[in-house]
């Protein structure tokens, strides 16, 4: 593995889920990144990408650094050509370069704009950091994907299913502010690479891109979807088609203990941070079919497989 910017870096994804199962058993490899330095950069907030990436690569032996741009860094000019006589100091050219120079392997986070859907689409912030970088770059979520979060997913649905080819739903829920598609497309393509069968139920106007929808089944009705899943996996997204907006907070769409009897006794997940009694009520969170915790522990080791696979075939 070059770099891991989606699933298309990921050959074999049964081969990456059994070595980062494999890690889990075992795992501190300190001689493998001993002597790397891993940059991990954040343009937004973070809870989990940002610690159990560190912890991946602290796992692995490796220096790592972490830096928020958002509150840290020089504010970054990512348009090329423009005079630089407003409120951005550093170009991306240089920034991305120079981050380059002091790390073996970088991590960036990125988020959606929500307001340009052609920029956002075309990835225009990580292919510019990716261009100039000269070292593997890891996708700790961009404008349209979370790879490193629906890898963690399938680790989770592969520990916990009971049958070789479980029900996955993946469910729109309401959330009060827009927010990026990225874990619903990222989610929506990686599970079309396994055998599963898989269901996405959303309101009208919350359609993915066809990109991403792929050949999923769609069910508007929330409760038809339900029926018979081994897995809910809740997640709110804005808007595609009319790009970024919230058309509709319908509590009628979160996830309730009543809504649940529906499955076949379904696993419970979630991408975290989730907001209670909006996206999913008290009952299904605190339950014990609620796998959350679990699938954010395996963050780890969905990072560590990366990480490993990275320095193997490029350091
Ligand atoms: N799921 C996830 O990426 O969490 P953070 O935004 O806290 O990193």
């Amino acid at each position: 593995m070059q770099s891991f910017l989606s699933v298309n870096d990921a050959d074999n994804i049964p081969q990456l889920i059994d070595l980062a199962r494999s890690i889990k058993k075992n795992p501190l490899q300190k001689n493998l990144g001993g002597h790397l330095t891993l940059g991990l950069i954040f343009m937004n907030p973070s809870l989990r990408t940002r610690l159990s990436t560190q912890k991946a690569g602290h796992n692995l032996g490796m220096n790592v650094m972490v830096m928020n741009f958002s509150g840290e860094g020089w504010a970054l000019e990512t348009e090329d050509g423009v005079v630089m006589n407003g409120d951005k100091p550093e170009h991306i050219k240089e920034a991305a370069a120079v981050i380059g120079q002091y790390c073996d392997i970088i991590g960036i986070r990125s988020f959606a704009t929500l307001s340009d859907r052609q920029k956002d689409y075309d990835e225009f912030v990580l292919k510019k950091f990716v261009q100039y970088a000269g070292v593997p770059v890891i996708n700790m979520e961009s404008a349209t994907v979370h790879p490193l979060q629906s890898l963690t997913d399938l680790i989770t649905i592969e520990e916990y299913k009971t049958r070789p080819r479980p029900k996955v739903v993946l469910t729109w829920a309401p959330h009060p502010k827009a927010l990026p598609q990225a874990v619903a497309n990222s989610f929506a393509q990686w599970v079309q690479k396994t055998d599963y069968e898989f269901v996405i139920t959303h309101p009208k106007g919350y359609e993915l891109a066809p990109e991403f929808a792929g050949k999923a089944t769609i069910e508007y009705d929330q409760a038809a979807a339900f029926e018979g899943a081994d897995f809910i996996y809740a997640k709110n997204w804005s808007s595609y088609t009319d790009y970024g907006k919230v058309l509709h907070q319908d509590l009628n769409w979160m996830v309730t203990e009543e809504k649940m009897k529906r499955t076949r006794n379904a696993f419970f997940m979630h991408c975290l941070p989730v907001r209670r009694n909006m996206i999913v009520d008290d009952a299904v969170l605190d339950s014990d079919r609620s796998i959350v915790i679990q699938e954010a522990g395996n963050r780890v080791y969905a990072a560590q497989a990366v990480l490993h696979s990275i320095i193997q075939s490029t350091l």
